[in-house]
């Protein structure tokens, strides 16, 4: 089982869109996928056109939650909104408390990928994430800030790394809100390679409309417009981790349970 935290510091460079697209997107493709908000905005239950009464944040105190099935292959733990924002103080004075999504989840059965969804901000709720994660996807637009967030992100990570060397957590940056006609987008995806180098995915996010009005009709791109660019670029994702995983892909069977 491979695990993804989908994450940054920098608002609104595409996490959302990168979680919902590729987890439908691996699903589609037969892996079965758990997709967990973990983000008190709750935006990832929108496509899919569901609520939940016991989410991440009860998962986390109680031990308790529903996971839904909302396609094909695809399981889904809402986060439970402004209950999940009050978790942190919940979980204040517990022992372990950056560990509670890992000890949660550590029976967690018949799944192939687990995909974090994450908030833009360095919160117990991420950092449960990031030590429950084996790789953090940072999405990041084609702009002076996003970089920022992204190279701030990569540097927790390393940090994170450096006090734990017994969790490998790798990270790869994928471009995101990416225009051809705009010189900034050249200018800021070169600048990337040259400091990214390997740790950039090869695929490009392009800037797409489709993308922007999939949730508003409770479908992923996939299925509002499956021959939008937005949809061949995260199908192209979703390809290329396929790709990097398949030599040790041993795909599950049974639907997740803890
Ligand atoms: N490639 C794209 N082209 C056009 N619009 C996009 C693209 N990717 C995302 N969007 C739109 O941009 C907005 C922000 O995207 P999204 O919610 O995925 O970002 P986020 O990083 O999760 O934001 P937040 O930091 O608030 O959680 C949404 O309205 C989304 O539909
Ligand atoms: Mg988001």
């Amino acid at each position: 089982m491979k695990r993804y935290a989908i994450m940054t510091m920098k608002g609104g460079t595409g996490k959302t869109t990168t979680a919902i697209s590729l987890a439908h997107g691996l699903s589609l493709s037969g892996r079965r996928v758990l997709l967990i908000d973990c983000d008190p905005q709750r935006s990832v239950a929108v496509p899919f056109g569901v609520e939940s009464p016991k989410g991440l944040a009860d998962l986390l105190t109680s031990g308790d939650v529903d996971i839904l099935q909302v396609r094909d292959n695809l399981f889904f733990i809402d986060s439970g909104g402004r209950k999940l924002a009050e978790v942190e103080l919940k979980l204040g004075a517990r022992e372990h408390r950056e560990r509670r999504l890992t000890d949660s989840l550590k029976h967690l059965k018949g799944c192939d990928y687990v995909i974090c969804d994450c908030s833009p901000s360095l919160n117990l709720i991420n950092i449960n994430a990031l030590a429950y994660c084996d790789e953090v996807i940072i999405p990041v637009s084609m702009d002076y800030l996003s970089r920022a967030g992204a190279e701030q992100t990569a540097g927790i990570i390393e940090e994170i790394q450096a006090l734990n060397s017994q969790k490998p957590v790798s990270f790869r940056l994928l471009p995101t809100f990416y225009d051809a006609r705009v010189r900034l987008s050249h200018q800021m995806l070169g600048d990337l390679r040259e400091r990214f180098g390997e740790r950039i995915f090869a695929t490009i996010i392009r800037m797409n409309a489709a993308i922007r009005e999939a949730p508003g009709q409770n479908k992923t791109v996939f299925e509002f417009a499956p021959l939008s660019r937005g949809a061949f670029d995260y199908y192209h994702l979703t390809e290329e981790i396929l790709g990097l995983e398949r030599s040790s892909a041993d795909i599950a069977e049974a639907a997740p349970v803890l």
